[in-house]
């Protein structure tokens, strides 16, 4: 389903949950997510009106970068992400995207699985790429996706 900026906060919260050196504040989930060019879609479970997870991408012609996609932690390996990329997706190429990119840390094993099951492939390497917490850095996987 997709978010609109009344989901920012839950956008945050949800992205903190991530694991990543920089989190993301409100106000930038905000402004991110009412951005024309970013799609952001949020995973629901049952009726519940507050996300388990989301994934935003920034459409640029006919290409898309996935800039996140996170599961909430207590939620994880129950199929939530497959269902969220599976839907974002389908929306990036109903909206003209034919290839999709995105970077994923060397070693995360969840997020490396999940897009090579939509049939994302390795397209670089880029070394000292992500600042880590502990103060080294870590390579980042350029990978892509045709759609078209
Ligand atoms: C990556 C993430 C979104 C996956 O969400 P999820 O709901 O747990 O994923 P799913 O249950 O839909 O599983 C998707 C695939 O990943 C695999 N997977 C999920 N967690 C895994 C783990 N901890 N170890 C190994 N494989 C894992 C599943 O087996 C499944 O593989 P398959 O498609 O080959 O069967 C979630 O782990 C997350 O939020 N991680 C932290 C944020 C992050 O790293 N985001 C990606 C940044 S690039």
């Amino acid at each position: 389903m997709r978010l609109d900026a009344g989901y920012a906060l839950a956008v945050a919260t949800l992205h903190h949950q991530g694991g990543f050196a920089r989190g993301w504040e409100p106000a930038e989930c905000a402004a991110l997510i009412a951005d024309s060019a970013v799609a952001a879609d949020g995973v629901f479970n049952g009726g519940s009106s507050h996300p388990d997870g989301f994934v935003i991408s920034r459409k640029a012609a006919d290409e898309a970068e996935i800039l996140s996609i996170v599961v909430a932690s207590a939620r994880r390996r129950d199929g939530f992400g497959r269902a969220l990329l599976a839907a974002h997706l389908a929306r990036l190429a109903e909206q003209g995207a034919n290839r999709v990119f995105l970077e994923v840390e060397e070693g995360n094993v969840a997020a490396e699985r999940l897009y090579r099951h939509f049939g994302f492939r390795e397209v670089g390497r880029r070394k000292g790429y992500y600042p880590k917490p502990d103060g080294t850095r870590a390579t980042a996987i350029a990978m892509r996706l045709d759609l078209a």
